[in-house]
């Protein structure tokens, strides 16, 4: 059986390793892949981008399921041309996929399905969008609305800090056609947790609570980035300043109060959500508030997730069960299996100008670690060089939090190539709950 994985980071290559997981006898396809994916998969050379030439893959090799991971085929329509072809794929449509492509578009679903969130107006206009955050008062966060790769969100601390924000967004273009419109929104006070759920468009399979860390640098400081490491399970109850090592209160109340009114509101508006609704979260005293929606899985999350998610019957079998119109098997499940803890490595220059073409060499594989190549390449020579901003995500696994640490930053000191830069505190929230 043939299974189609579209895109070439971190996260596909943890969706590889997890089908085969569930089931080696796949033979997996990927579109673009990367070199680490090639060890499990044939990778193609297609873009992830290219609609009519993944049509045409899916179809000549007869994939049973195609898992798309990026957000940016998703929302141009990839999900679409596959449906209308017949091809069983695991994704939402270009409308479902606003949910995350524009924040515009989602927090007027949250609004409508009275999910908790942040209060937010939108502007296209500098003296609109100052008015608003004098009525909020700082700090105020201010947000590109379109896709911006997880950078076009600017949390001010004052007024003035908005003010240029909204400037560089309306009038500097600094996010492009992305920025063309704002969001202002209220700061909201907790700690964040992604929950990555199944979605069929009526039901949801949550799987097992991770929390990312944006900032770049050691400490939470630096610029945001994509995610520089993750971690999960998360010992979070479902109200802020609650630490409970059973998160089901937590996946209990974010599935009744977050997912389930949010795929209703999707099938009113016609466009129900199928796929993997990643609902971002801020854990705060009045309990979950909905930071942003992505609808694919989270990139380094699914590095850290997928790898402890104990699913039944199994991941494959679930996405291929939605992907083929069928939902979400009667009594599917998922539990946590141990602990995984992503550190990422990031090349030098990472977010602003990553370089590419620095030689990396990896350590002697060990059986509590895995190494997923993100932004690698092979040169002319066939050697293994940065070709990306995030280079590599390293996982360590273990029965507990700090060994799966342990495993994560051993491993990924000892990776080797010019300019590394990573944390070494993923985690540290956890550690400090008494991990
Ligand atoms: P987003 O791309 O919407 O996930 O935002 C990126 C990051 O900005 C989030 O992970 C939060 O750390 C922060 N952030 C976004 N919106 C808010 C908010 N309303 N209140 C506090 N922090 C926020
Ligand atoms: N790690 C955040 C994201 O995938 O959007």
């Amino acid at each position: 059986m043939t299974v189609l994985i579209v895109g070439g980071g971190g996260r596909e290559h943890a969706l590889a390793w997890k089908l085969k997981q569930d089931d080696p006898s796949l033979s997996l396809v990927a579109a673009p892949g990367n070199p680490g994916i090639a060890e499990l998969a044939e990778c193609v050379q297609v873009a992830a981008t290219d609609l009519d030439r993944l049509v045409a893959l899916a179809v000549e090799r007869r994939a049973e399921l195609t898992v798309i991971g990026p957000e940016a085929p998703l929302a141009a329509g990839v999900v679409d041309r596959f449906r209308a072809a017949g091809l069983p794929v695991f994704g939402p449509t270009r409308a479902a996929a606003e949910i995350e492509t524009s924040k515009a578009f989602a927090k007027q679903v949250m609004l409508d399905a009275g999910v908790p969130t942040a209060r937010a107006e939108v502007f296209r206009t500098v003296p609109e969008a100052r008015s608003c955050v004098r009525r909020y008062g700082a700090p105020v966060v201010v947000k590109a609305s379109g896709l911006a790769a997880g950078k076009g969100v600017i949390v001010c601390e004052t007024v003035a800090q908005a003010d240029d924000a909204i400037d560089a967004m309306l009038v500097g273009n600094a996010f492009g056609d992305s920025g063309h419109e704002v969001l202002v929104e209220e700061f909201m006070e907790g700690e964040e947790v992604s929950v990555l759920a199944i979605a069929d468009g009526e039901r949801v399979l949550p799987l097992v609570p991770a929390q990312d860390h944006k900032r770049l640098l050691a400490g939470d400081r630096g610029p945001n980035t994509g995610g520089m490491g993750a971690y999960a399970p998360v010992s979070l109850g479902a109200r802020a300043g609650v630490v409970s090592r059973d998160y089901t209160e937590l996946l209990n109340d974010v599935e009744s109060r977050v997912l389930l009114p949010t795929l209703a509101a999707m099938r009113q508006r016609g466009r129900p959500f199928t796929g993997l609704l990643y609902a971002g979260l801020m854990i705060t005293a009045d309990g979950p508030r909905v930071v942003e929606f992505n609808a694919r899985f989270g990139d380094p999350e699914a590095q850290a997730v997928l790898p402890v998610a104990d699913v039944a019957p199994s991941l494959f079998e679930v996405m291929r069960a939605v992907a083929r119109g069928e939902g979400i098997p009667a009594g599917a499940r998922c539990r946590a299996s141990g602990h995984a803890v992503t550190t990422v490595l990031a090349a030098a220059g990472y977010p602003d100008r990553p370089r590419r073409g620095d030689p990396i060499a990896l350590p002697a594989p060990r059986p509590d670690a895995v190494v997923f190549h993100a932004g690698t390449a092979r040169d002319g020579a066939g050697r293994l060089v940065t070709a990306g901003g995030r280079v590599l995500a390293v996982t360590g696994l273990g029965p507990t939090f700090a060994a799966a640490q342990r495993a994560s930053a051993e491993t990924a000191a000892r990776v080797e190539f010019a300019g590394k830069q990573f944390r070494d505190d993923i985690g540290w929230r956890e550690r400090a709950r008494g991990a």
